[in-house]
């Protein structure tokens, strides 16, 4: 451990502390200010050495800023935080006594289920809500990241004037992939081009299918992919497109603003970007597979979830979404979560729009389902398999474009 990441574990032992104090023995135990001086101490440590320090609780892991660590996996108040809603900290400038006091009777508050009134009232109590402490603490679950209010909206192109190719785009994809595969970081400026490029292309489609790819032996939509060679697009690279931007379609068909949508976007793209650490051959095999076959491609989420955010912190999101991806609504499926805890919103949009491109694809152990047969396998999992919003509401989306 790096010195930034030990003060980071004696912060988060020492709050661990200070919150087993006062979630069991409230407000007034006499060691009380004891524990929060050293709650206090140890957060002015784990500040000075970095700017704008953040904390993440993804399941067992603790991730600070965009590194896991190994020594606190497990740490038992992680799931208890996400499962309130303190999925992350983040410290944006020097704290005093007074802010950590209040997160401290926030968190208590959150995690007793709301024994007792929530400090202050009015303004301060829409602030707390809101996960912002004074200008030094903000929490909450975590967010859209890459959002940004500034971010102008995606430009409407005129429909049917315009032949999209997105062959560029597709060498990109497949770039980014080999770059992962082969150690050499994710790089993020070209990921958010490939999206913007996908954003402006679905939208010169009035159907939002018709900007999907379908490689080997699929039918590509109109104006796009069909001069690509079908031979050279792997399943991939296709997918991780389609899912950027079947996603994207989803979140703004639901509402989403265009800062959002963007970084669902990102998200789509990244999801199976674990997958490139599954030996060659495995996912492409025709027959069952074994259990040890299965373990490795079950292993993808994490590997997906430690790629991402190691190479960029701010992708949090997109980090939770590929961990979160294979999770089915009803819990079943995986990772197996150690601690049962609701799964990101976006994690349930990204795999029913996942599953269902997966189904409109050829794939080596069956052919590609019609288009109907897939939309009714999303609704008969609607409330197991899938979220029933998400599921319903692509459903909804894709039998409405169809009437255009
Ligand atoms: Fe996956």
């Amino acid at each position: 451990m790096n010195a930034h990441q030990l003060q980071a574990t004696a912060f988060l032992t020492a709050l661990g502390r200070a919150l087993s104090v006062l979630t069991l023995y409230g407000e007034d135990h006499p060691t009380r200010t004891e524990v929060e001086d050293e709650v206090f101490a140890r957060l002015m440590d784990f500040k000075y050495l970095e700017q704008i320090p953040t904390i993440t609780f993804l399941d067992a892991e603790v991730v600070v800023n965009r590194r896991p660590i190994r020594e606190l996996r497990g740490w038992g108040w992680g799931p208890r935080l996400s499962e309130v809603g303190i999925q992350r900290m983040e410290f944006p400038s020097a704290p005093n006594r007074q802010d950590l006091r209040l997160f401290l009777e926030e968190a208590t508050h959150r995690l007793t289920r709301n024994r007792g009134a929530r400090a202050g009232d009015g303004s301060r109590q829409e602030e707390l809500l809101a996960g912002v402490i004074g200008a030094s603490i903000r929490f909450g679950r975590v967010g859209i990241g890459g959002s940004r209010s500034d971010e102008e909206p995606v430009a409407r192109v005129v429909t049917a004037t315009l032949d999209f190719s997105l062959d560029e785009e597709f060498g990109a994809v497949s770039w980014l992939q080999e770059e992962v595969k082969g150690g050499r970081g994710l790089h993020l400026a070209e990921a958010e081009a490939v999206v913007r490029s996908l954003a402006i292309a679905a939208r010169s489609h009035q159907h939002v299918l018709a900007t999907l790819f379908r490689p080997a032996g699929g039918s590509p939509g109109p104006g796009m992919g069909s001069h690509l060679d079908p031979a050279a697009q792997g399943f991939a690279t296709s997918h991780a497109m389609n899912v950027s931007v079947l996603s994207m379609a989803l979140a703004e068909f639901m509402g989403m603003n265009s800062g959002a949508v963007r970084a669902v976007g990102i998200a789509g793209l990244l999801h199976d970007l674990g997958t490139t650490r599954v030996p060659p051959g495995i996912l492409t095999k025709p027959g069952s597979l074994t259990p040890s076959e299965r373990e490795l491609v079950e292993r993808h989420p994490a590997d997906g979830a430690r790629l991402i955010i190691r190479n960029e912190e701010r992708l949090d999101l997109a980090a939770v979404v590929a961990y979160e991806h294979h999770v089915r609504y009803d819990g079943s499926g995986y990772p197996r979560f150690r601690f049962p805890r609701p799964l990101h919103p976006v994690s349930h949009l990204v795999h029913v729009c996942a599953t269902f491109d997966t189904l409109l694809s050829d794939r080596p152990w069956r052919g590609r389902w019609p288009e109907d047969r897939a939309l009714e396998h999303l609704l008969a999992g609607a409330g197991s398999e899938f979220h029933p919003d998400f599921a319903r509401d692509l459903v909804r989306m894709i039998r409405l474009e169809r009437r255009l």
